[in-house]
């Protein structure tokens, strides 16, 4: 069964304070989901492999570690996951991102795939879907299928707020995926807005209403 990680580092609470709080602007809302998604990066990549190098230091020869080059793709599901991306790329410069965008059938209420653009060595890649809100979990089940179905093999889930609700149907769908939260918050309300939430993170990322 996948593993849930919550962080609840100092930092990533304090900021995820502002980033709730309505009163807070676009401008800041960006820039603190952007420090946020790095802070969350830190962690995410603990488990990376590292190889030893020969170097020079100004005092002597030394073996030191670097990373072992495994290759990392950043998938951020459309539009709101756009808002996590820079933030892992200043730790992980060298990942690929590629883009996944899904809208909600208005008959089934399904999520159904309108765009997919990955990076061509999909079978080699470790990938790291991002969106800020795990709600009810039917865009991140749909996002992870679509990876899948193009034969990625190792992927994590990463958000800022999760309700319960979405977590279990993740668990439940894609049981070899570990979930990254900032925060696991207590509910969805009727309209499918997380509670306490932030209210509409697309919204809120680009200004729009
Ligand atoms: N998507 C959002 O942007 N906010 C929510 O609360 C739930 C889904």
């Amino acid at each position: 069964m996948g593993k849930v990680y919550v962080f609840d580092h100092p930092l990533i609470q304090h900021k995820l304070t502002y980033i709730r709080d309505k009163s807070t602007g676009t401008k800041e809302f960006r820039e603190l989901v952007d420090e946020v998604a790095s802070l969350m990066a830190f962690e995410i990549t603990r488990d990376l492999p590292l190889k030893e190098v020969e170097i020079e230091t100004p005092v002597i020869k030394a073996t030191s570690k670097v990373l072992s080059g495994k290759k990392i793709g950043i998938i951020p599901i459309l539009r709101a996951g756009l808002g996590m991306v820079d933030g892992i790329l200043k730790l992980i410069p060298a990942a690929k991102v590629g883009h996944i965008g899904l809208y909600r059938d208005p008959q089934t209420l399904q999520p159904v795939e309108y765009y997919v653009k990955l990076p061509s060595d999909v079978e080699e890649r470790d990938f790291i879907v991002v969106d800020p809100m795990l709600a009810t979990g039917g865009s991140a089940v749909e996002a992870i299928n679509s990876l899948k179905k193009r034969g990625a093999k190792n992927i994590k889930f990463m958000c800022l707020i999760a309700a319960p609700e979405g977590v279990e149907v993740v668990k439940k769908e894609h049981p070899d995926v570990d979930i990254y939260i900032a925060a696991l918050d207590e509910q969805l309300n009727d309209h499918g807005y997380i509670v306490p939430g932030l209210g509409d993170a697309g919204d809120r990322l680009f200004g729009t209403k």
